[in-house]
């Protein structure tokens, strides 16, 4: 079955959010081998990311937060050679696919492990770094625990993303049935009142668009799922039969740009440092 990518886990009952993250690990794990390959958005996204750790500071303990195959993983390292890094993620194929990528003269730590809660003692990281992964979490248990693991003084640097996401692909479903494949994603208020919240105020944030071009529907949801992020909080009652993949292609059809079918990506980046 194909379904669609989804954000912002929403909270509910815990069978449900188990059930769910079951399906984070499958579909990540399944993924590990083909995700770099297909990852230019990600890439992108890293780049601008990587821009939000200021250049003269130092850090000597440093977790990257749903550190998938490695590779932005493995980018903090080159810039920090003396530092201790740890690369935490759900999915255990895309933690073991880290480590056999990993240089033995260049080791960094690789955990399994939910970043709703963490498997390190508080006050241990002076930076902790995120590309396009809290949201896969609830993000308000997600904050709290990486305030509870950074040290006092300690920065928090992500990317994730907002409401506009895919909003194509949304569009298009919409046309096709009634099924609810994609979750809301957050608006940039909604994100920053969590910080709020949690006492976590963002000294930096901004906004930026991507937009992704395919030359059809099957070439963007078979890259979806090479990427591993075709995991449905809710996964569609019904198959995806050939009949639906062409009336999704023909109602995306309206999107279509010289470039080819879009899929837009509308990414938050932020700073928080923590006192
Ligand atoms: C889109 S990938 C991003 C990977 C990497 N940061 C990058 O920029 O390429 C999201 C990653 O978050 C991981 N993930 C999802 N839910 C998680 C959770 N609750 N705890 C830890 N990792 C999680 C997934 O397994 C996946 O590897």
């Amino acid at each position: 079955m194909l379904a669609t990518p989804q954000e912002e886990a929403p909270l509910g009952n815990a069978r449900t959010r188990q059930q769910f993250k079951k399906r984070v690990q499958t579909h990540f794990s399944k993924a590990a081998t083909s995700y770099d390959a297909a990852a230019l958005l990600q890439q992108r996204v890293a780049e601008h990311t990587h821009l939000l750790i200021p250049p003269s500071q130092v850090f000597s303990r440093i977790l990257d937060v749903g550190s998938g195959t490695g590779y932005q993983t493995r980018q903090l390292r080159r810039r920090y050679p003396n530092a201790n890094i740890t690369g935490i993620d759900l999915a255990i194929g895309m933690a073991q696919y880290a480590s056999a990528q990993t240089p033995c003269h260049h080791p960094i730590h690789w955990a399994v492990g939910d970043m709703e809660c963490l498997p390190f003692q508080s006050d241990t990281f002076d930076l902790v770094y995120s590309s396009l992964a809290i949201q896969w979490g609830e993000l308000s248990h997600v904050l709290q625990e990486i305030k509870r693991v950074l040290k006092p003084g300690g920065l928090f640097v992500f990317s994730s993303l907002l409401c506009g996401t895919m909003v194509e692909l949304k569009t298009a479903w919409q046309q096709v049935d009634d099924e609810s494949r994609m979750n809301r994603f957050k608006t940039l208020a909604e994100k920053q009142q969590v910080f709020e919240q949690l006492h976590m105020p963002l000294n930096h944030v901004h906004r930026r668009w991507e937009t992704l071009f395919y030359p059809s529907v099957r070439a963007m949801l078979g890259e979806l799922k090479a990427l591993g992020v075709n995991v449905a909080q809710s996964p569609a009652r019904g198959l995806m039969t050939r009949h639906k993949l062409n009336a999704l292609g023909n109602a995306y059809e309206v999107h279509r740009q010289p470039q080819g079918l879009p899929l837009s990506y509308e990414v938050v980046y932020g700073q928080v440092n923590t006192r």
